[in-house]
């Protein structure tokens, strides 16, 4: 049984009247930037989320680049981040002309240490960006409190955490604004490359729309130098048609996340992923910790199992980086969990057969191991 880390076809397959409906719309009124259809999944996104701005962009990097530049953060800021995520959550902080500051990431929960986060913090300071990893929320509310203490903005990376919540809070609703990625293998994905910022700020939803814009409302009325970041009109198109779905998906997500917790408990060298307590974990990922992290994956893929590492180097740890001279012990759990993590299939149009396969085929590969 071959079974693919993320299945976009089936899910194509289910809704393929809606997703060709979406597309040809688009092409019978020639509305290829901007129009309704933008504005119609933003309305929609908004009243579903619950949030009073939703402004696409053209994916979730520019979403970060954007709000940090209309937060003002520029040469001589310091922005904090967490050590591990994927590169966007760092390299957008270096894009304003600030320094990426990195915290070491929770040892159960693999997302920013909320208790690490104030030694962080000096005069240079500006913000937080708190990133919500595999669809597992940080404690906002813990990173909020911290983020008011000391005056700074918490923006919250929702790139993996489409509605996810913490004590009832949908990802991106604690801070001043959240940012999402709608890349296609994400819980909400388009077609292509698309983004979207969420803020209940007018005056930064109006900042934000303008910079990604070429810094017009309207043209020609450029206020200020913007940049292009447009959602894609025939994307907003494809993500109207999936938003109908999204929450049965969600749900769908943390069925199999419970049937894989169940298929694959008493194997004592895995670890499996632990929901934080009061959360509503996504599941954009099911991330497993091994020691057999390599061969375990060879194994999988021999058997016609896909496989993937979220992330296989900590960001402190890439090249990209060497120039902020940490070496792997200053983010020991980090570090650590580079080796030992793997995602494994995950997807709502998985099966319970498909689930128990994967399950016994770990089981099978651990059995005899230390
Ligand atoms: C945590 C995180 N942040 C930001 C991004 C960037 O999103 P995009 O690929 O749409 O630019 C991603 C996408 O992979 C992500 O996973």
């Amino acid at each position: 049984m071959n079974i693919p880390f993320v299945d976009l076809q089936a899910q194509y397959q289910g809704i393929k009247k809606d997703i060709d409906k979406a597309i040809t719309d688009v092409i019978a009124e020639t509305a290829f930037i901007g129009g309704h259809f933008v504005k119609d999944f933003e309305r929609d996104f908004e009243s579903l989320y619950g949030v009073k701005h939703m402004i696409g962009c053209a994916n979730g990097t520019d979403a970060l680049y954007i709000l940090m530049k209309m937060l003002g953060v520029g040469p001589g800021d310091e922005v904090i981040t967490v050590a591990n995520s994927w590169i966007s959550s760092s390299e957008t902080i270096t894009q304003t002309g600030a320094r990426p500051v990195f915290v070491d990431v929770h040892p159960e929960y693999y997302s920013l240490d909320e208790t690490l986060l104030e030694a962080k913090i000096n005069s240079r300071t500006r913000g937080v960006i708190a990133v919500h990893l595999q669809g597992q929320m940080c404690d906002i509310a813990a990173i909020k409190a911290i983020c008011d203490k000391h005056g700074l903005f918490l923006l919250e990376d929702c790139a993996q955490s489409h509605f996810s919540e913490f004590r009832g809070v949908r990802a991106g609703l604690t801070g001043v604004a959240g940012s999402f990625s709608f890349y296609p293998g994400k819980n909400l994905g388009a077609y292509g490359d698309a983004g979207g910022i969420i803020t209940n700020s007018d005056e930064l939803a109006e900042k934000c729309r303008m910079f990604a814009n070429h810094g017009a409302l309207k043209k020609p009325d450029h206020r200020i130098e913007g940049i292009n970041s447009r959602l894609d009109t025939i994307q907003a198109s494809i993500l109207s048609a999936k938003l109908p779905h999204i929450l049965e998906w969600t749900e769908a997500r943390i069925r199999n996340a419970g049937l894989y917790d169940r298929y694959l408990k008493d194997i004592p060298q895995i670890c499996l992923p632990r929901v934080r307590p009061e959360s509503k974990h996504s599941f954009h990922l099911y991330m497993i910790r091994t020691p057999h992290r390599v061969e375990l994956m060879e194994y999988l893929k021999a058997q016609g199992i896909e496989t993937a590492v979220h992330y296989p180097v900590a960001l402190p740890n890439l090249p990209a980086y060497r120039y902020l001279g940490h070496s792997p012990a200053d983010f020991p759990v980090a570090s650590r969990l580079q080796n030992e993590i793997l995602s494994i299939p995950m997807y709502p149009e998985l099966t319970e057969p498909m689930i128990a396969n994967v399950a016994e085929k770990i089981r099978t590969f651990h059995s005899g191991r230390r």
